[in-house]
């Protein structure tokens, strides 16, 4: 009987590295297959969000924006493109693109064809970190929580063809919103528009809107535009008088819980406002979870990448 205890006891020790050994490889292999999910499969499981707002006058035709962001282009993505070319059939009065368009020094040309059926519609654009610069390998987790971005400051950040990039944009009657106002009149009704440079950077600086957007007897709506939604940049919106604000840059927390809870927005948003509609006062805050990522941090989970359809539609009252 003692021989047997004997026995057992060695076998049941030696086997603890053999059994910490297989949790551990387990282990592994579970966030492998996590990370190949949330790399091959959820990446390019696009979606189109839809929204409605009333914040236009009272009596106004609805109007159908199509938002789109962050979508980080390097050559090759053909389900990107082929999804993008799809959204032309959504037959959107206005495209918004909120930036970050690049991700690669080559994303030019692939990113021009995966827009070209978007830029025969009404369009504005604002820039972000990614329009300007390249990414880099470091840690490609810093994305998820560095709040300012940097690269302004090192002059061997490799640098993206931005200019030809709005050149191709403006050729196509997008208009660039680069701390500047601008208006479209879209189905009778005015769309007063205040962009800003990309926060994230530090380079935006607020134009207000165009004083006429106050006159009551105007059928008109202001709208503020931006890629990094900044406490401070939504908050001075929200002063000068917005109706309405889109912005990108979140990613929607890219990598989620359960349910798409976001853990962090990348930037002084609440992660529970990185991605949908929410508000500053009494003006809607859209935030786009974006089309792409980081070529460097190229993995979604709970958080699929979206365009996202927003139906302004007319206020109730007099
Ligand atoms: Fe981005």
């Amino acid at each position: 009987m003692s021989g047997r205890l004997h026995t057992t006891a060695p076998a049941s020790i030696t086997s603890l590295p053999a059994l910490v050994g297989g949790i551990g490889m387990a282990t592994a292999a579970g966030a492998a297959s996590v990370l190949a999910y949330g790399h091959f499969i959820e990446l390019n499981r696009f979606q189109v969000r839809e929204e409605r707002l009333a914040v236009l006058p009272p009596g106004s035709p609805d109007i159908v924006i199509l938002h789109i962001s962050d979508m980080h282009m390097i050559p090759g993505q053909r389900r990107k493109t082929a999804f993008m070319h799809g959204l032309a059939e959504l037959q959107p009065d206005l495209v918004i693109n909120t930036g970050d368009n690049l991700s690669h020094i080559d994303g030019l040309d692939p990113l021009l064809t995966a827009l070209d059926p978007l830029m025969d519609f009404p369009g504005v654009f604002v820039p972000g970190s990614n329009c300007y610069f390249a990414p880099r390998l470091k840690n490609p987790a810093r994305y998820l929580w560095r709040h300012t971005g940097n690269e302004a400051r090192d002059p061997d950040h490799q640098r993206l063809p931005f200019e030809k990039m709005h050149a191709a944009f403006e050729k196509r009657g997008w208009k660039g919103l680069i701390n500047r106002t601008d208006a479209l009149t879209i189905r009778g009704v005015r769309l007063d528009f205040s962009g800003v440079d990309d926060p994230h950077l530090g380079y935006d600086r607020h134009p207000g809107f165009n004083p006429e957007s106050n006159d009551p007897q105007d059928s008109s709506v202001r709208i503020g535009v931006m890629h990094a939604p900044y406490l401070r940049t939504i908050r001075q919106f929200a002063e000068d008088g917005a109706e309405v604000m889109f912005a990108g840059h979140t990613h929607g927390g890219q990598i989620c819980l359960p349910g798409g809870r976001a853990v962090v927005s990348n930037c002084d948003l609440a992660p529970s406002r990185a991605k949908g509609v929410s508000y500053e006062g009494s003006a809607p805050l859209q935030v786009s979870a974006g089309l792409g990522t980081s070529r460097f941090a190229p993995v979604r989970l709970f958080c699929p990448p979206e365009a996202v359809v927003v139906r302004l539609t007319a206020r109730s009252g007099s």
